[in-house]
This record gives structure tokens, sequence and C-alpha cells, in this order.
């Protein structure tokens, strides 16, 4: 029997009812309409797009957008000087500003300037360390997401073989850490580990986060093991693929999320998460 379908479409568009909901009510007793600010740096179409999306799904939930768009000659300190402003504006919440940058300015110094407690995105070194010591702070949206699919769909985590394709700071670190702390025994593997094929066969869950289209055979699935993708490729045909070949894959998993309409409509839904918890957390800290 084929693998069921994880529709993270669905479950994304759960996930924002119930946080328009607490959005509301937060607004109600507060006052304070959570507010979001993303910054664009520069003129990529793509990047144009998701920033929209995410401004999009902000109002849609109730919570204040703002976008600051910047022309891709911005220096590196007028960046600065702007997330700078953004953090002492008490009406914002959240603070995004899109990757990538233009080359001239230096990511780190950028995310490292965000005040850690308006870090929606979760990539300030003092909130992927609180990850990693089981404190409390922002999660990254894509890790949480996943999460969030694999609480919805009832995956047994607790003693359960994850195996993580993939080491990046945005997904495969922090994704690994999550499914630790819900007591899985985590294998983070890469392009270099030997005998890859093995290592992820020995998954009940598979987390793949390589970035390269359709990598992952059907043949290295554990038969019944839960497959979340989390690559989007676009093939020289325009097909968009993820880093999971999906029709091999699907003949032997439990369950398994599509490419397009699985893991990517959850990290909008989890950006609004944080962006409300942030608020939340600001409204109880003053
Ligand atoms: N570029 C691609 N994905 C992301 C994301 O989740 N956050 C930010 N800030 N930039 C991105």
């Amino acid at each position: 029997m084929p693998a069921s379908l994880i529709d993270g479409k669905a479950i994304g568009a759960a996930v924002r009812a119930e946080i328009k909901e607490r959005t509301g009510e937060f607004t109600a007793r507060t006052g304070v309409r959570p507010c979001l600010a993303a910054v664009l740096v520069g003129e990529d179409p793509a990047s144009r797009v998701y920033v929209r999306n995410k401004g999009k799904a902000c109002v849609e939930a109730g919570m204040l957008s703002r976008q600051v768009d910047l022309p891709p000659s911005t220096s590196e300190k007028e960046l600065l000087d702007l997330v700078a402003r953004l953090n002492a504006d008490a009406s914002v919440h959240g603070i995004l500003v899109q990757l990538p940058l233009p080359k001239h300015i230096d990511e780190s110094k950028v995310i490292e300037a965000i005040a850690p407690s308006k870090d929606v995105d979760g990539f300030h070194p003092v909130n992927a360390g609180r990850l990693l010591i089981g404190q409390p702070g922002f999660v990254a949206c894509t890790p949480l997401g996943i999460l969030k699919i694999l609480d919805h769909e009832k995956v047994v985590l607790k003693g359960a073989h994850a195996v993580v394709v993939g080491r990046s700071n945005i997904v495969g670190k922090p994704v690994a850490i999550l499914l630790l702390s819900r007591h899985a025994t985590v294998t983070i593997c890469h392009s270099r580990t030997r005998d890859l094929p093995d290592v992820v066969r020995s998954g009940d869950v598979v987390v793949a986060a390589v970035g390269k289209a359709e990598m992952v055979r059907g043949s290295w699935i554990k038969p019944g093991a839960v497959v979340v993708d989390v690559g989007i490729n676009r093939l020289p045909d325009g097909k968009l693929v993820g880093d999971v070949a999906f029709d091999e894959a699907r003949a032997v998993a439990g369950k398994i999320t599509p490419v397009p309409g699985g893991v990517g409509p959850m990290t909008i839904a989890m950006l609004l998460h944080n962006t409300l918890e942030a608020a939340i957390r600001i409204a109880s800290a003053g």
C-alpha cells in the first residue's frame, strides 16, 4: 500500500486559523496588535514573493505587517542602523531580514544585530544556543513546522530513530535538536556520509533537507517510515521536486510529505506563531 500523504497545506491552514483566534484574543485583552517588520534588500524576485506572502499572512491573521524595501546598493551600515531602529521601536514585535543579502553585506553581522527577543526567524546565535541547551527562545520556522507536522500526524518520536539528511543552520541542525528534545535517537548525515543509503534506511523518521533534487531514493527508505521532504528544487523542465524521489519513496514509506504542499506551507504558519509569541512575551515583560 502506498504511503499516506501528509497535507501540509491543510495543517498549515489549521495552525493559521488557531493563531488568528489567539491573536484576536490577545489584541482584545491588551490593545496590542502583533507587528512583523520584514526587510527586503535588493530585487531578487523569489525573495520579493516570499516577503509579500509573509506580509499577507500576517494581515490575514489579524497582525500588522510592515515591509521595508531597500535598494541593492544599501550599505551594511544603513541596514544595521535600520535594524537598530526596529529593535528600539516598541510597536514592532518581530523582525525578519530576508536572506540572501547582497554580497557586500555580512549576513551574520545583520542577524546578530537583531534583538533576540524580536528574532522571529530564530537565526540569532542566542536563540540557536537556547535551542541547543533546552531554554525557551525562538526556533527557526521550518524546523518548528516539521515538528508540528509530526505531532499532527501523531508520529511517535520517543525512542524512534530519526535520520536528518542535511546539516544547515536553518533546517538540519535545529530540526535534529528538536527531535532529540522529543527523545528520538538522531543521526545527522550529509553528502559525505559513508554508506548514506544504509544510514537513511535505518530511519523510522527521515527528514531530507539537502537541497539536491530527488537525491533520497525509494530504495533508501525503510518500509513504513515517515518521510519529511524539506527540499524545493526546480528541474530543467520547470517541475518542482523535493530532495526525495517522491514516487519511489511513496511506494515504500508509511507517510510522506509532498512537494509542493508539504513542509512549505508550515513555514509561514510558524512565522506567525513566533510573531504572536514575541508580542506576548514583550507585553508580559513590559
Ligand atoms: N530566505 C529563505 N528562507 C528564509 C527564512 O526563513 N527567513 C529569512 N529571513 N530569509 C529566508
